[in-house]
């Protein structure tokens, strides 16, 4: 345990409309905590699988089973989500995320983790706070703090001994956000700030999708637009070629079968690419005009004083943009930086103002339901993916705590076994029995098994605790119950 012991364990998350990303301080920098797949974000994305139980992060381009994507466009509306059979609203298909966001830190930290900060898009109204802070709750975090996307960026550069002056240029898959910042010495402040929640790489793949369509009707004479099964493959397929074509001149989409007579391949130049969507590069300068204007407006800021354009969000790695940028703002390449991963920006910044908080020995929510709401969601979860397995392992030695989430019955007696397991030689006098029901019983939380079965073992951790209590026999028993 000792390599964790310097881990600040509140953990910062980028809340993406595509994908969530967690980084946490380990004493000297913001660490970015890898997912069970080594990769470093999570996809935002909620389904089900056949057993009917809920999975996180693992997109299909089938739509054999329903699943939930960009949550974060429905937060803080009244939208109704169908999952298993059943209604869902936003802050609870978005606490399933963060739930499995959670224990994927504790995976990686070894330990309880109970606190986080959240980024939110800048432009994010009240209702769409509102939303994530009940997500935060569903899941048993305490949400230290709403932090704008910008500020987050801007927190991950570090503040040197001289003010500097940065564009933040903010392109992700859903929303677009930009802001002028001040960084120094006294931190970081906003001077002007705008955007666009409907502006991303989604709607780059839209238009993908859209050409894509126009060549099916061109070459085989029908139109497939109104067909969600076809739309659905055609943009993940144009998702990926996007992407290379942030590499390569040229790309192909490969599109077997669509239907049963029609199968196209349809190629595609990062040239073509790059002009279907300037009209939205074009409209996110505008709110870089915005936001120029504000800083000019309340501060007396020239355009002249900004010093380097930073960028943030996957989307921004199309090479036209950063060159669009160096030219709107009469910089050179070097001075619109990409040198830390833009998809892994705001969750540096998070992490690093993460460190700010105390971190706290248990969830401190206090809504009444709160607790119960949380083990009903996580018992619709389908089993942890494999690095959350690893919470379980511990030096022989040392049991694991009681977890935030056990349930109130049961909490006083699971404390008190505890304390009398640590308390007495490990292999002392008839604590085997109880130890085991423990462990069991701490598993299960942890694996979020049905209220049932928490019961069970509960009860089942009560009884040993109680033969402890009467004075245990010399030999470890075996439970007979
Ligand atoms: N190499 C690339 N070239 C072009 N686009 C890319 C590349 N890599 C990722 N993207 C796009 O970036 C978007 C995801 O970026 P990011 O993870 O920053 O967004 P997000 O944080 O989930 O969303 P948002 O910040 O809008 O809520 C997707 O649209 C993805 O297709
Ligand atoms: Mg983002």
């Amino acid at each position: 345990m000792t390599e964790h012991t310097s881990f600040h364990p509140v953990v910062g998350i980028d809340l993406g409309t595509t994908s969530c990303t967690m980084a946490v301080w380990n004493g000297a920098e913001p660490i970015v905590i890898p997912g069970p797949d080594g990769g470093s974000t999570l996809p935002a994305v909620v389904g089900q699988n056949q057993a009917g139980q809920i999975v996180v992060g693992r997109p299909s381009a089938s739509d054999a089973l329903p699943q939930i994507d960009r949550i974060k466009r429905d937060l803080g509306t009244e939208e109704r989500l169908r999952l298993r059979g059943r209604h869902y609203r936003p802050p609870e298909i978005c606490a399933f995320l963060l739930i499995e966001l959670k224990r994927q830190a504790e995976a990686f930290l070894g330990g309880a983790v109970h606190d986080a900060v959240i980024t939110v898009s800048g432009s994010a109204g009240e209702p769409q706070r509102r939303a994530i802070r009940e997500a935060a709750g569903l899941a048993q975090l305490n949400l230290r703090l709403l932090l704008d996307d910008p500020v987050a960026a801007a927190a991950a550069l570090g503040v040197g001994d001289q003010d500097r002056t940065y564009a933040i240029y903010d392109l992700g898959g859903g929303t677009f956000d930009t802001a002028i910042v001040r960084i120094g010495p006294d931190g970081v402040a906003v001077l002007g700030a705008a955007g666009d929640p409907q502006l991303g790489g989604d709607d780059f793949d839209e238009h993908i999708v859209g050409y894509t369509l126009r060549q099916i009707r061109e070459r085989h004479h029908v139109d497939l637009s109104r067909d969600e099964h076809v739309r659905r493959r055609i943009r993940w397929e144009a998702e990926r070629r996007k992407r290379e074509l942030s590499t390569a001149e040229t790309t192909v989409l490969d599109l077997p079968l669509l239907t049963a007579t029609v199968s196209v391949s349809v190629p595609l130049s990062r040239r073509a690419f790059e002009a279907m969507i300037e009209p939205d590069v074009t409209k996110s300068l505008g709110h870089v005009a915005a936001a120029l204007a504000a800083a000019e407006l309340e501060h007396g800021l020239p355009r002249r004083a900004v010093d380097q354009v930073i960028l943030s969000g996957g989307s921004t790695r199309i090479p036209s943009i950063r060159a669009r940028l160096a030219d709107y703002f009469g910089l050179d390449a070097e001075a619109v930086r990409a040198d830390v991963d833009p998809a892994e920006l705001n969750a540096r910044g998070a992490g690093l103002i993460a460190r700010e908080f105390e971190p706290a020995m248990i969830f401190e929510g206090s809504r009444p339901g709160l607790l119960g709401a949380n083990l009903r969601l996580r018992a619709e979860m389908a089993d942890p993916s494999p690095a959350a397995e690893t919470i379980g392992l511990q030096p022989p030695d040392l049991l694991p705590g009681v977890p935030a989430e056990t349930p109130a019955d049961f909490r006083a007696v699971a404390d008190a076994s505890r304390s009398l397991l640590t308390t007495t030689p490990a292999g002392g006098r008839g604590r085997g029995p109880l130890r085991a029901a423990y462990l069991a019983f701490v598993a299960a939380i942890q694996a979020a098994d049905p209220d049932s079965r928490l019961t069970e073992l509960g009860r089942r951790l009560a009884t040993e605790y109680d033969r402890s209590g009467r004075g245990a026999p010399d030999q470890p028993t075996e439970t007979s119950d």
